[in-house]
């Protein structure tokens, strides 16, 4: 189940032309199982209709025509009380100032001071008008009272001036509004070290020894800690994949380079997940030139690359309080986990079995076992991956209040 669904978020629109990146926001959001309520401000109104956002919603989008309806005295405390989240984008300068302030002069603003929960703005504006010291001072009053903020980014603005004031794109505010979601979840205020993808062992210049890892479950899981409220530190071997928003990256190339990222990122760390495809062997020598054809075919020697795993074992009392490892296995699915679980002294093990179509390197699905030292062991059916994300995270969290 997505974070999103059964969320009631309201989302704000004031008068940008980045308003028309609202509308997309509204129907990612929608998509992705939110109820959206949207309220436009006056200013909003002329750049784009609530047609637009009822039509990608189903539901009805508010204006300030409704502040003098029959329903006007309850309309702004129903809003601000029911949502989970108040997101306003794009919010312009204008729009900071009055919530800054307290002024309460449309149904937005009206909305704002009846919220409960968190609100996330993603300002909008031209350039020079962010780093103005008035809306600096601003930002620095509501995030002194726990507002969030997603942006500006720096760009091209539609005045033709380059600078900071362009509203997060739809995609990445969804990010933005998944992290906010989490933040106060069963691992808030905890460190989670979480790894991804396959190392590279260089052979020379432009030859390397790697694996089929796409990295996909291992940023799935880092999803589900941040979804969890949990601080992720993600060492990532390279990958296509886009980090989730709220990741503190560390990209990694070689198994040495994730064992050092490791151990000095576990220190403080309540848990590492262990999702990288490490190499377990890498070319003895690295060639420093080329290797050229004409020298005729190379003789590669291979040396053991560094266990993660098992320098984090070596840790003691330092290690993470949780450690969970993944396997791989094309065969003796069971035997060959359970004596990793044992040997790399893990606290749970996800198995999974990579001969299967469905399941292990590249795919979006797949199928695990999860082992326990006591000798429990759940078979999972097959899932997405961000569901047996999910699912190794909820695991997780028992995990952490059982120590
Ligand atoms: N791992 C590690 N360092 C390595 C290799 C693997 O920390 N050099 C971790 C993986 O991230 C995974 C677990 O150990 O969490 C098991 O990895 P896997 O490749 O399945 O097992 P190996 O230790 O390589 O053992 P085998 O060669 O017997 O499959």
């Amino acid at each position: 189940m997505s974070i999103f669904t059964s969320k009631h978020i309201l989302l704000g629109v004031t008068g940008s032309i980045a308003a028309y990146k609202a509308a997309d926001l509204a129907s990612k959001l929608t998509q992705a199982g939110a109820q959206v309520d949207v309220i436009l401000t006056p200013a909003a109104e002329k750049f784009i209709t609530p047609l637009t956002f009822q039509s990608v919603t189903g539901r009805k989008a508010f204006t300030d025509a409704e502040l003098w309806g029959g329903e006007a005295h309850v309309l702004h405390v129903g809003l601000g009380h029911s949502a989970d989240l108040l997101v306003i984008a794009p919010c312009t300068a204008n729009t900071l100032g009055k919530l800054a302030h307290g002024l309460a002069d449309n149904l937005l603003t009206i909305t704002a001071l009846a919220m409960r929960s968190s609100i996330l703005i993603a300002p909008a504006m031209d350039a020079g008008m962010f780093e103005h010291p008035a809306t600096q001072e601003n930002v620095h009053i509501l995030c002194g009272r726990g507002v969030h903020f997603a942006g500006p980014d720096e760009g091209h603005m539609a005045s033709g001036l380059t600078g900071s004031g362009r509203m997060v794109e739809p995609a990445e505010l969804l990010g933005h509004i998944r992290l906010t979601l989490g933040f106060g979840g069963k691992l808030a205020g905890k460190k989670i070290v979480v790894t991804a993808g396959g190392t590279q062992e260089p052979l020379d210049p432009v030859r390397m020894l790697t694996n089929k890892s796409s990295g996909k479950q291992g940023y799935a899981v880092a999803q589900a800690v941040l979804d969890a409220g949990g601080t992720v530190v993600l060492v990532a071997a390279p990958t296509s994949l886009i980090p989730p928003v709220g990741a503190k990256v560390v990209p990694v190339r070689t198994a040495r380079e994730m064992q050092e990222a490791v151990l000095s990122e576990s220190v403080g760390a309540e848990a590492l997940v262990m999702a990288a495809a490490v190499a377990d062997f890498r070319p003895k020598t690295v060639a420093e030139n080329k290797l050229k054809k004409r020298d005729g075919i190379p003789q590669i020697e291979l040396e053991a690359a560094p266990d993660v795993l098992l320098a984090v074992a070596g840790l003691g009392s330092r290690k993470p309080r949780v450690v969970i490892g993944f396997a791989a296995e094309s065969r003796d699915l069971l035997e060959n986990a359970s004596s990793k679980l044992k040997s790399k002294k893990l606290d749970m093990l996800v198995a999974n079995d990579i001969s299967a179509p469905d399941a292990g390197f590249g795919v979006d699905t797949n199928r695990v076992t999860l082992l326990f030292p006591n000798a429990k062991e759940e078979t999972l059916p097959l899932m997405n991956k961000s569901e047996v994300a999910e699912t190794i995270i909820a695991h997780l969290v028992v995990l952490l209040e059982s120590r």
